[in-house]
């Protein structure tokens, strides 16, 4: 029997943990019955991701299209793109989709997605979207994915009440970083909250990585697969360094998803959390205050790296008239100004338009573009190896196992594991 959509998508909606927010205003206008519905298939389940959604979704009800939720949270991203491909292979794809990173173009080369060209105007988003993000974003010049957003994913998230608590100060190097997190131990607090899941601990390595590594070796190591580098001292006391941060973790972190672990921080119960700018979508969705409530900093050791991350749809090709329409609106509300700002706002993230003016925007989001223009002129902007923006899915899925069986299991040594991670960086070239 074939499975309807719609029928799988409310199951999912209904067994998933996350509540949609209280304070979210209705969406306007219940649909005609006669109005299609767009299919939506995204991974945004935690409270500030629903909320970074709704603006989207109230503004496509607006424009006269309705949208049909089919949200499949988890891993950040990696269960809903396996559902995706499941469905588009089986020939029902969803009418788009949340993809990013290289796996852009191969869906692009595929056949399965829509140019842009064909439903918007594109001329000016090469001179408004950075042109190392457009790159993910087209095949042969042309665009076929529009992106939402810039996440710098190297940053450190601290609860300033515990480090005045602990009589800590805030690192800016991994030594402080150890400094800080003894401290917070020894003052009976958690310093380091970290859920156990391999793409968490890969987000933990990676800022470890830039530090130890420096942007060079980083690019090598990571992007370009030397395997002088993949090997090498600096690639030792990376890991080292990862694995030496484990006694800083508490005991509930197998499994703990990532939005439930920067709610340590927001409940006072844990001082740092290594984690993308995401983090900061939570403490607003929890009205906590910059500088007051929590802090956020480049992580230790990575003031002028830049790793980052972009979120993007993508929109699969379809006859259907009304449907086609509805992508049309979609694909030309995200660049809005207007929405470039609400959505970020709440995401955590900062507009992808680099034009916009972000006045209105926090602290943290106006030293993220500063960050993020400064490193693209001195060659540190990185593409996140934990978010599917340096790595094919072969690499990053090889190298997340790799990097958490590392982690957790202390009779794994480094040299041994460096191996494994060589084969995983070039698992992508195979
Ligand atoms: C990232 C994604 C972010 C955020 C995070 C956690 O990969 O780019 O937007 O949602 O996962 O779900």
């Amino acid at each position: 029997m074939k499975s309807s959509p719609l029928l799988l998508c409310c199951l999912l909606f209904l067994a998933s943990p996350f509540a949609t927010p209280a304070t979210l205003p209705p969406i306007e206008s219940p649909p005609s019955k006669k109005m299609k519905r767009i299919e939506v298939l995204h991974w945004w389940t935690s409270g500030s991701e629903i909320q970074a959604l709704h603006s989207l979704k109230q503004k496509m009800e607006t424009t006269g299209h309705h949208w049909q939720d089919f949200a499949v949270g988890g891993l950040a991203g990696e269960s809903a793109k396996n559902t995706l491909r499941i469905r588009a292979l089986s020939g029902n794809p969803p009418n788009a989709a949340q993809i990013k990173g290289p796996e852009i173009h191969l869906w692009g080369n595929s056949g399965f997605l829509t140019p842009l060209n064909d439903l918007v105007q594109t001329e000016d988003w090469d001179t408004q979207i950075p042109a190392k993000i457009a790159d993910y974003l087209k095949v042969k010049e042309e665009y076929i994915a529009v992106p939402l957003n810039v996440h710098r994913v190297n940053l450190l998230w601290a609860n300033p009440m515990l480090f005045t608590l602990s009589g800590a100060q805030l690192p800016h190097s991994l030594d402080e970083f150890f400094i800080a997190a003894e401290k917070i131990k020894k003052a009976g607090f958690t310093a380091l909250a970290l859920g156990n899941e391999p793409w968490q601990e890969a987000t933990l390595f990676e800022s470890i990585a830039l530090a130890v590594l420096g942007t060079d070796d980083f690019k090598k190591a990571f992007l370009l697969g030397d395997e002088t580098v993949l090997t090498g001292e600096k690639m030792h006391l990376s890991l080292t360094t990862f694995r030496r941060m484990k006694q800083y973790t508490d005991s509930k972190s197998p499994g703990r998803n990532w939005s439930a672990t920067t709610a340590l921080l927001i409940q006072q119960k844990a001082a740092m959390q290594f984690m993308g700018d995401w983090a900061k979508g939570e403490f607003i969705a929890a009205q906590k205050k910059e500088n007051i409530d929590f802090v956020c900093l480049p992580a230790p050791g990575t003031q002028h790296q830049f790793s980052f991350n972009t979120d993007s749809f993508v929109f699969f090709k379809t006859k259907d008239k009304q449907i086609r329409a509805a992508q049309k609106a979609m694909a030309n509300l995200i660049l809005e100004p207007e929405f470039q700002k609400e959505f970020n706002l709440r995401k955590g993230s900062i507009p992808v338009r680099m034009d916009l003016d972000i006045h209105a925007f926090d602290a943290c989001a106006k030293a993220s573009k500063q960050a993020f223009l400064h490193a693209a002129k001195t060659d540190n902007l990185l593409a996140s190896v934990s978010h599917s923006m340096g790595l094919g899915q072969a690499g990053q899925s090889a190298l997340f196992d790799v990097l958490s069986r590392f982690f957790n299991n202390d009779e794994i040594t480094p040299e041994e594991s460096i191996r494994h991670l060589r084969a995983a960086v070039l698992a992508d070239k195979l």
